[in-house]
């Protein structure tokens, strides 16, 4: 074991789960590089946050300018990053979200966007979708129902937070009319049985379930939430902390859909890895929250607000090429379910892409063996790729959107390769 992993291992709480034992001595673009001469394509992107790549030379210079200037404020004063950040965001954001605030963390701007909603409406209910991941804290792991890890061992959670079924018709064995009926059934009976719709402040989804299996909402769900929204006063909050900033090739998953948010919540891939999320709501809704009743002391970085910049600066430029490689890779990927019992379902949206590996296409058993077998093939040669699913048997293919599609077509061809040599030799 080398020395910086066993020095790792001696200090750092091991709760914190990595992914790979690469010790990385510089990153750039889809390269993540080792002090022994070795590169490994990234794609994970630190976990859809380096949609641009590593290092991107715009955001680094952005960063690198506003760190000679000042690094830090605290809300003390006013600078120009934030404000230009926000009205980047203001431009790139579905129609109604028109102010904004930030934070550090997913989770941070989640737990900001369910306290401004329940403060705003003066309701206290909150509905969120199982299967969901929104975060680790204390209030958003109370909305994270994607893998019951996350809340075991930390109750009480919060509470007025109710349950209900996310369509996730390969799940089910189910067709996506026959999942999305499914779960607008189950939510009028929460509304007969549990709580009524006039004490609930939100429903918070994300559009496209991350964590949870990458699961895009069928949009005949989204609208009947919108729907049911209007009609009871409820807010609709989406989640785009994974989803957002390209990864689905439109700045967010909410432009993939009729439906709208009323309260969006951001995070991961806003400043390509410096530390930064934002949420986001009507002028009239952010207004009427008292001043003063929320802060931060860090969220809104001078730094990482210029990197923000520099993020919306670039990224619209990449989108069509984002949609190319998407295109290429549902075809690609889509072959793979096909040609091999292995793979289950191929599903996503823009680049946020689930490989489902399953013991059997009958049963749908999931195969966490498979993932575990395919990741250590690809990491052989190269390839770094993660998992997502409650079950850890769900190939989360993330890659950058500066990939190019000769490097896209090597990753699949790996991926391929992979699966086929798991499927000769199940036990390696
Ligand atoms: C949809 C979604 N919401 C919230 C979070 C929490 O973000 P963070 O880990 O930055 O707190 C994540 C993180 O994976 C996420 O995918």
């Amino acid at each position: 074991m080398s020395d910086l992993i066993s020095r790792h291992q001696g200090l750092i709480a091991p709760v914190i789960a990595f992914d790979t034992e690469i010790i990385a001595e510089r990153a750039e673009g889809i390269w993540v590089h080792t002090a022994d001469g070795r590169r490994y394509a990234d794609f994970a992107c630190g976990t859809a946050v380096t949609n641009l790549g590593h290092n991107h030379p715009a955001v680094v210079a952005a960063a690198h300018a506003q760190i000679d200037r000042f690094v830090h404020s605290g809300c003390i004063f006013r600078y120009d990053t934030i404000v230009e950040a926000a009205e980047r965001l203001r431009d790139i954001t579905p129609p109604g979200i028109e102010k904004f605030g930030f934070a550090n963390s997913g989770a941070e701007a989640v737990e900001a966007a369910v306290k401004m909603t329940r403060k705003v409406t003066g309701r206290q209910g909150l509905v969120v979708f199982r299967g969901a991941f929104h975060g680790r804290t204390m209030g958003s792991v109370s909305y994270t129902t994607s893998n019951a890890k996350y809340r075991e061992g930390y109750h009480p959670i919060l509470g007025s937070v109710f349950v209900a079924p996310f369509p996730h018709p390969y799940r089910w064995g189910m067709t996506e009319d026959q999942a999305v009926d499914h779960c607008l059934w189950e939510l009028s009976m929460m509304f007969r049985h549990e709580v009524f719709p006039t004490n609930i402040a939100g429903f918070l989804i994300e559009p496209v379930q991350g964590e949870g299996g990458y699961y895009a909402a069928p949009a005949r769900f989204l609208n009947e939430l919108a729907e049911l929204a209007r009609k009871h006063g409820i807010k609709l909050v989406y989640d785009e902390v994974q989803s957002g900033f390209g990864r689905t090739a439109e700045w967010f998953a909410s432009d993939h859909y009729e439906a709208k948010p009323d309260v969006i919540a951001l995070g991961k891939g806003i400043a390509n890895g410096l530390p930064l999320s934002a949420y986001g709501a009507s002028a009239e809704m952010i207004d009427s929250w008292p001043r003063g009743s929320h802060g931060t002391t860090f969220g809104g970085n001078p730094v990482a607000c210029a990197a923000a910049v520099a993020v919306m600066d670039t990224m619209g430029g990449l989108l069509p090429h984002a949609r190319e490689l998407s295109a290429h890779a549902l075809e690609r990927l889509g072959k793979l379910a096909t040609d091999y019992p292995t793979v289950g379902d191929v599903r996503g949206l823009g680049l946020m892409i689930g490989i489902e590996l399953v013991k059997d296409q009958d049963t749908r058993d999931p195969d966490p063996d498979a993932f575990a077998s395919i990741q250590r093939f690809c990491l052989d040669r190269d390839l770094i790729v993660i998992d997502c699913g409650p079950d850890a048997n769900i190939i989360r293919f993330v890659p950058p959107l500066v990939t190019t599609q000769a490097e896209l077509d090597w990753a699949i061809d790996l991926i391929d390769q992979a699966i086929d040599a798991y499927e000769s030799e199940p036990g390696n």
